[in-house]
Protein backbone atom coordinates (compact mmCIF):
# COMPACT_ATOMS: atom_id res chain seq x y z
CA UNK A 1 0.00 0.00 0.00
CA UNK A 2 1.07 3.53 -0.40
CA UNK A 3 2.38 5.61 2.08
CA UNK A 4 -0.30 7.78 3.31
CA UNK A 5 -1.53 10.91 2.26
CA UNK A 6 -2.60 14.30 4.13
CA UNK A 7 -3.83 17.47 1.63
CA UNK A 8 -3.74 20.53 3.73
CA UNK A 9 -5.31 22.76 1.43
CA UNK A 10 -4.28 26.64 2.60
CA UNK A 11 -0.55 27.08 3.16
CA UNK A 12 -1.04 29.99 5.54
CA UNK A 13 0.11 29.78 9.23
CA UNK A 14 -1.87 26.36 10.09
CA UNK A 15 -1.49 25.13 7.39
CA UNK A 16 2.23 24.77 7.01
CA UNK A 17 2.85 24.33 10.79
CA UNK A 18 0.04 21.29 10.20
CA UNK A 19 2.10 20.16 7.63
CA UNK A 20 5.58 20.66 9.49
CA UNK A 21 4.00 18.66 12.11
CA UNK A 22 2.40 15.70 10.14
CA UNK A 23 6.02 15.08 8.31
CA UNK A 24 8.25 15.46 11.33
CA UNK A 25 5.73 12.97 13.50
CA UNK A 26 6.18 11.06 10.66
CA UNK A 27 2.89 10.19 9.90
CA UNK A 28 2.47 10.75 6.22
CA UNK A 29 3.59 12.65 3.02
CA UNK A 30 1.68 15.82 2.89
CA UNK A 31 0.94 18.34 0.10
CA UNK A 32 0.09 21.81 0.76
CA UNK A 33 -2.08 23.79 -1.50
CA UNK A 34 -2.44 27.27 -1.76
CA UNK A 35 -3.47 29.86 -4.29
CA UNK A 36 -0.56 32.07 -4.10
CA UNK A 37 2.45 30.79 -6.55
CA UNK A 38 5.57 29.70 -5.65
CA UNK A 39 4.83 29.85 -1.66
CA UNK A 40 3.94 26.38 -1.58
CA UNK A 41 6.39 25.09 -3.10
CA UNK A 42 8.94 26.86 -1.20
CA UNK A 43 7.21 25.48 2.19
CA UNK A 44 7.70 22.08 0.64
CA UNK A 45 11.13 22.58 -0.13
CA UNK A 46 12.00 24.02 3.08
CA UNK A 47 10.48 21.24 4.97
CA UNK A 48 11.84 18.78 2.67
CA UNK A 49 15.51 20.20 3.67
CA UNK A 50 15.42 19.70 7.28
CA UNK A 51 14.61 15.70 6.66
CA UNK A 52 17.55 15.00 7.41
CA UNK A 53 17.71 16.73 10.88
CA UNK A 54 14.79 15.45 11.78
CA UNK A 55 15.16 12.06 11.14
CA UNK A 56 12.06 11.49 8.41
CA UNK A 57 11.58 10.26 5.23
CA UNK A 58 8.43 11.89 4.22
CA UNK A 59 7.35 13.67 1.36
CA UNK A 60 6.16 17.24 1.15
CA UNK A 61 4.61 18.75 -1.80
CA UNK A 62 3.65 22.20 -2.68
CA UNK A 63 1.36 23.01 -5.06
CA UNK A 64 -1.58 25.17 -6.56
CA UNK A 65 -2.76 22.44 -8.95
CA UNK A 66 -5.33 19.82 -7.35
CA UNK A 67 -3.85 16.98 -9.44
CA UNK A 68 -1.51 16.99 -7.11
CA UNK A 69 -3.47 16.23 -4.36
CA UNK A 70 -4.99 12.90 -5.93
CA UNK A 71 -5.86 9.59 -3.47
CA UNK A 72 -5.23 11.78 -0.22
CA UNK A 73 -6.59 9.84 3.07
CA UNK A 74 -6.93 12.91 4.71
CA UNK A 75 -7.85 16.50 3.42
CA UNK A 76 -7.82 19.30 6.00
CA UNK A 77 -8.94 22.46 4.52
CA UNK A 78 -7.06 25.48 6.44
CA UNK A 79 -7.78 28.10 3.37
CA UNK A 80 -9.66 31.28 3.81
CA UNK A 81 -8.82 34.76 5.44
CA UNK A 82 -8.99 36.65 9.07
CA UNK A 83 -11.12 39.65 9.16
CA UNK A 84 -9.20 42.77 7.73
CA UNK A 85 -9.75 46.28 8.69
CA UNK A 86 -13.07 47.62 6.64
CA UNK A 87 -14.40 44.07 6.45
CA UNK A 88 -17.92 43.10 7.95
CA UNK A 89 -18.53 39.89 9.27
CA UNK A 90 -20.93 39.20 6.42
CA UNK A 91 -18.00 39.96 3.94
CA UNK A 92 -15.76 37.68 5.91
CA UNK A 93 -18.85 34.82 5.88
CA UNK A 94 -18.63 34.77 1.87
CA UNK A 95 -15.24 34.85 1.03
CA UNK A 96 -14.74 32.10 3.24
CA UNK A 97 -17.66 30.30 2.58
CA UNK A 98 -16.36 30.23 -1.33
CA UNK A 99 -13.23 29.44 -0.30
CA UNK A 100 -14.28 26.27 1.28
CA UNK A 101 -16.47 25.17 -0.86
CA UNK A 102 -14.38 25.29 -4.16
CA UNK A 103 -11.51 23.62 -2.16
CA UNK A 104 -13.69 20.69 -0.68
CA UNK A 105 -15.59 20.26 -4.14
CA UNK A 106 -12.24 20.05 -6.29
CA UNK A 107 -10.61 18.12 -3.47
CA UNK A 108 -13.47 15.55 -3.67
CA UNK A 109 -12.82 15.06 -7.07
CA UNK A 110 -9.60 13.73 -6.55
CA UNK A 111 -9.63 12.32 -3.49
CA UNK A 112 -13.76 10.89 -3.03
CA UNK A 113 -12.88 8.32 -0.31
CA UNK A 114 -10.72 10.74 1.39
CA UNK A 115 -11.76 12.06 5.07
CA UNK A 116 -12.14 16.14 5.12
CA UNK A 117 -11.27 18.22 8.22
CA UNK A 118 -12.40 21.48 7.88
CA UNK A 119 -10.40 24.15 10.09
CA UNK A 120 -11.06 27.22 8.64
CA UNK A 121 -13.40 29.90 10.96
CA UNK A 122 -16.43 30.46 11.38
CA UNK A 123 -15.69 26.59 12.01
CA UNK A 124 -19.44 25.39 12.38
CA UNK A 125 -20.57 26.98 9.47
CA UNK A 126 -17.70 26.22 7.09
CA UNK A 127 -17.57 22.88 8.00
CA UNK A 128 -21.60 22.37 7.59
CA UNK A 129 -21.22 24.38 3.94
CA UNK A 130 -18.57 21.69 2.85
CA UNK A 131 -20.59 19.12 3.93
CA UNK A 132 -23.59 20.77 2.01
CA UNK A 133 -21.33 21.33 -1.66
CA UNK A 134 -19.72 18.31 -1.16
CA UNK A 135 -22.57 15.41 0.11
CA UNK A 136 -20.12 13.39 2.38
CA UNK A 137 -21.68 11.24 4.34
CA UNK A 138 -21.38 12.59 8.14
CA UNK A 139 -18.60 10.21 9.50
CA UNK A 140 -16.00 11.28 6.80
CA UNK A 141 -16.12 14.58 7.13
CA UNK A 142 -15.85 17.39 10.34
CA UNK A 143 -14.53 20.28 11.79
CA UNK A 144 -11.49 20.85 14.24
CA UNK A 145 -12.51 23.47 17.33
CA UNK A 146 -13.06 21.38 20.18
CA UNK A 147 -9.76 19.93 20.89
CA UNK A 148 -8.22 23.74 20.66
CA UNK A 149 -11.08 24.78 23.18
CA UNK A 150 -10.45 22.06 25.07
CA UNK A 151 -6.62 22.28 25.38
CA UNK A 152 -6.60 25.97 26.13
CA UNK A 153 -8.89 24.89 28.93
CA UNK A 154 -6.63 22.43 30.23
CA UNK A 155 -3.33 24.73 30.00
CA UNK A 156 -5.30 27.63 31.90
CA UNK A 157 -6.32 24.35 34.59
CA UNK A 158 -2.00 23.29 34.26
CA UNK A 159 -1.23 26.90 35.17
CA UNK A 160 -3.68 27.49 38.01
CA UNK A 161 -2.80 24.42 40.00
CA UNK A 162 1.17 24.03 38.95
CA UNK A 163 0.52 20.80 37.24
CA UNK A 164 1.62 19.14 34.51
CA UNK A 165 -0.18 19.64 31.37
CA UNK A 166 -0.41 16.12 30.63
CA UNK A 167 -2.56 15.02 34.21
CA UNK A 168 -4.96 17.36 33.19
CA UNK A 169 -7.98 16.16 30.67
CA UNK A 170 -11.10 18.42 30.09
CA UNK A 171 -14.00 18.38 26.95
CA UNK A 172 -15.34 21.86 25.45
CA UNK A 173 -18.32 20.95 23.25
CA UNK A 174 -20.39 23.22 21.16
CA UNK A 175 -19.75 25.70 18.93
CA UNK A 176 -16.12 27.75 18.08
CA UNK A 177 -16.94 30.82 19.90
CA UNK A 178 -17.86 32.79 22.60
CA UNK A 179 -20.94 30.65 23.31
CA UNK A 180 -18.79 27.11 23.61
CA UNK A 181 -19.61 24.90 26.36
CA UNK A 182 -16.63 23.74 28.66
CA UNK A 183 -17.44 21.44 31.06
CA UNK A 184 -15.69 21.53 34.21
CA UNK A 185 -17.68 18.56 36.05
CA UNK A 186 -16.14 16.37 33.20
CA UNK A 187 -12.30 18.03 33.35
CA UNK A 188 -10.23 16.08 35.51
CA UNK A 189 -6.07 16.55 36.97
CA UNK A 190 -5.13 12.42 36.92
CA UNK A 191 -8.58 11.36 37.11
CA UNK A 192 -9.24 13.73 40.17
CA UNK A 193 -12.53 16.16 39.37
CA UNK A 194 -11.33 19.70 39.05
CA UNK A 195 -14.46 20.54 41.26
CA UNK A 196 -12.45 18.88 44.24
CA UNK A 197 -9.65 21.13 43.77
CA UNK A 198 -11.03 24.57 42.85
CA UNK A 199 -13.69 27.03 44.48
CA UNK A 200 -16.49 27.85 41.77
CA UNK A 201 -15.00 31.20 41.11
CA UNK A 202 -11.71 30.16 39.81
CA UNK A 203 -12.86 27.77 37.81
CA UNK A 204 -15.62 30.12 36.45
CA UNK A 205 -12.58 32.60 35.80
CA UNK A 206 -11.11 29.33 33.61
CA UNK A 207 -14.18 29.06 31.80
CA UNK A 208 -13.84 32.60 30.58
CA UNK A 209 -10.51 32.87 29.63
CA UNK A 210 -11.36 29.56 27.51
CA UNK A 211 -13.95 31.34 25.86
CA UNK A 212 -11.99 33.92 25.34
CA UNK A 213 -8.88 32.44 24.34
CA UNK A 214 -8.66 32.84 20.82
CA UNK A 215 -9.16 36.81 21.04
CA UNK A 216 -6.37 37.31 23.86
CA UNK A 217 -4.27 36.15 21.53
CA UNK A 218 -5.44 38.26 18.72
CA UNK A 219 -5.09 41.11 20.97
CA UNK A 220 -1.41 40.20 21.82
CA UNK A 221 -0.39 39.44 18.36
CA UNK A 222 -2.00 41.96 16.24
CA UNK A 223 -1.54 40.86 12.61
CA UNK A 224 -2.65 36.95 12.94
CA UNK A 225 -4.52 34.88 14.85
CA UNK A 226 -3.41 31.52 17.08
CA UNK A 227 -1.49 28.82 14.49
CA UNK A 228 0.36 26.47 16.49
CA UNK A 229 -2.25 25.14 19.21
CA UNK A 230 -4.59 24.75 16.24
CA UNK A 231 -2.35 23.07 14.23
CA UNK A 232 -1.38 20.54 16.97
CA UNK A 233 -5.02 20.33 17.86
CA UNK A 234 -5.74 19.07 14.19
CA UNK A 235 -2.84 17.00 13.89
CA UNK A 236 -4.29 14.76 16.74
CA UNK A 237 -7.33 14.15 14.84
CA UNK A 238 -4.85 13.32 11.79
CA UNK A 239 -3.03 10.94 13.88
CA UNK A 240 -6.22 9.32 15.18
CA UNK A 241 -7.44 8.49 11.96
CA UNK A 242 -4.32 7.40 10.18
CA UNK A 243 -3.70 5.33 13.55
CA UNK A 244 -6.83 3.95 13.38
CA UNK A 245 -6.58 5.07 17.19
CA UNK A 246 -9.89 5.66 18.57
CA UNK A 247 -9.21 8.81 20.42
CA UNK A 248 -12.24 9.91 21.64
CA UNK A 249 -12.15 13.70 21.38
CA UNK A 250 -14.44 16.58 20.71
CA UNK A 251 -14.95 16.77 17.06
CA UNK A 252 -17.87 19.33 15.01
CA UNK A 253 -20.05 16.30 13.82
CA UNK A 254 -23.15 16.36 11.87
CA UNK A 255 -25.73 15.56 14.21
CA UNK A 256 -28.68 13.49 13.68
CA UNK A 257 -31.00 13.39 16.36
CA UNK A 258 -27.44 13.24 18.71
CA UNK A 259 -27.97 15.92 21.98
CA UNK A 260 -31.81 16.81 20.48
CA UNK A 261 -30.18 18.54 17.57
CA UNK A 262 -30.45 17.71 14.09
CA UNK A 263 -29.24 18.91 10.83
CA UNK A 264 -26.29 21.21 12.53
CA UNK A 265 -22.75 20.63 12.70
CA UNK A 266 -21.30 21.19 16.30
CA UNK A 267 -18.50 20.14 18.23
CA UNK A 268 -19.51 16.47 20.42
CA UNK A 269 -17.43 13.59 21.59
CA UNK A 270 -16.58 11.45 18.53
CA UNK A 271 -14.37 8.37 18.52
CA UNK A 272 -12.07 8.99 15.52
CA UNK A 273 -10.50 5.98 14.03
CA UNK A 274 -9.46 4.84 10.35
CA UNK A 275 -12.90 5.36 9.20
CA UNK A 276 -13.49 8.64 10.37
CA UNK A 277 -16.05 9.65 12.89
CA UNK A 278 -17.06 6.07 14.02
CA UNK A 279 -19.10 7.17 16.88
CA UNK A 280 -20.69 9.74 18.48
CA UNK A 281 -20.70 9.43 22.44
CA UNK A 282 -23.66 11.08 24.21
CA UNK A 283 -22.76 11.64 27.22
CA UNK A 284 -25.36 12.55 30.26
CA UNK A 285 -25.60 16.76 30.79
CA UNK A 286 -27.65 18.57 33.28
CA UNK A 287 -30.59 20.99 31.95
CA UNK A 288 -27.99 23.66 31.79
CA UNK A 289 -25.95 22.32 29.70
CA UNK A 290 -28.29 20.83 27.18
CA UNK A 291 -29.33 24.45 27.08
CA UNK A 292 -26.18 26.08 26.22
CA UNK A 293 -25.68 23.37 23.34
CA UNK A 294 -28.63 24.04 22.04
CA UNK A 295 -28.20 28.44 22.15
CA UNK A 296 -24.70 27.27 20.15
CA UNK A 297 -26.57 25.04 17.57
CA UNK A 298 -29.08 28.21 17.36
CA UNK A 299 -25.89 30.45 16.90
CA UNK A 300 -24.26 28.17 14.20
CA UNK A 301 -27.99 27.98 12.24
CA UNK A 302 -28.66 31.80 11.95
CA UNK A 303 -25.10 31.94 10.46
CA UNK A 304 -25.85 28.76 8.24
CA UNK A 305 -29.18 30.95 7.34
CA UNK A 306 -27.53 34.10 6.97
CA UNK A 307 -24.87 32.64 5.01
CA UNK A 308 -27.31 30.99 2.29
CA UNK A 309 -29.01 34.60 2.50
CA UNK A 310 -25.71 36.74 1.03
CA UNK A 311 -25.21 33.89 -1.44
CA UNK A 312 -28.66 34.28 -2.83
CA UNK A 313 -28.22 37.64 -2.80
CA UNK A 314 -24.92 37.83 -4.80
CA UNK A 315 -26.13 35.12 -7.46
N1 LIG B 1 -7.48 28.04 -2.09
C1 LIG B 1 -6.38 27.71 -1.38
N2 LIG B 1 -5.82 28.51 -0.48
C2 LIG B 1 -6.36 29.71 -0.28
C3 LIG B 1 -7.52 30.14 -0.99
C4 LIG B 1 -8.07 29.24 -1.92
N3 LIG B 1 -9.15 29.57 -2.64
N4 LIG B 1 -7.82 31.40 -0.57
C5 LIG B 1 -6.92 31.73 0.35
N5 LIG B 1 -6.03 30.73 0.55
C6 LIG B 1 -4.87 30.68 1.42
C7 LIG B 1 -4.14 32.00 1.56
O1 LIG B 1 -3.35 32.27 0.42
C8 LIG B 1 -3.32 31.75 2.83
O2 LIG B 1 -2.03 31.24 2.51
O3 LIG B 1 -5.25 30.35 2.75
C9 LIG B 1 -4.12 30.70 3.59
C10 LIG B 1 -4.63 31.19 4.94
O4 LIG B 1 -3.52 31.36 5.75
P1 LIG B 1 -3.40 32.52 6.87
O5 LIG B 1 -3.91 33.79 6.31
O6 LIG B 1 -2.01 32.45 7.41
O7 LIG B 1 -4.46 32.07 7.99
P2 LIG B 1 -4.25 31.00 9.16
O8 LIG B 1 -3.76 31.69 10.38
O9 LIG B 1 -3.49 29.84 8.63
O10 LIG B 1 -5.76 30.56 9.43
C11 LIG B 1 -6.49 29.86 8.46
O11 LIG B 1 -7.82 28.66 10.04
O12 LIG B 1 -7.87 28.83 12.33
C12 LIG B 1 -8.50 29.21 11.14
O13 LIG B 1 -9.50 31.37 11.64
C13 LIG B 1 -8.47 30.72 10.94
O14 LIG B 1 -10.00 30.72 9.12
C14 LIG B 1 -8.63 30.82 9.46
C15 LIG B 1 -7.88 29.57 8.96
Amino acid sequence: RHSPRVTVIGAGKVGSTLAQRIAEKNLADVVLLDVVEGMPRGLALDLMEARGIELHNRRIIGTTDYADTSDSDIVVITAGFPRKPGMTRDDLLLTNAKIVMEAANKSMSYSPDAIYIVVTNPLDVMTYLAWQATGLPRDRIMGMAGVLDSARFETFIAMELGVCSLDVKAMVLGSHGDLMVPLPRYATVNGIPITELLDAATIERLVQRTRNGGAEIVELMQTGSAFYTPASSTCVMVESILLNQSRLLPVAAYLQGEYGLNDIFTGVPCRLGSSGIEEIMELKLTDAEIDALHTCAHEVRKNITRAEEIFAAVS
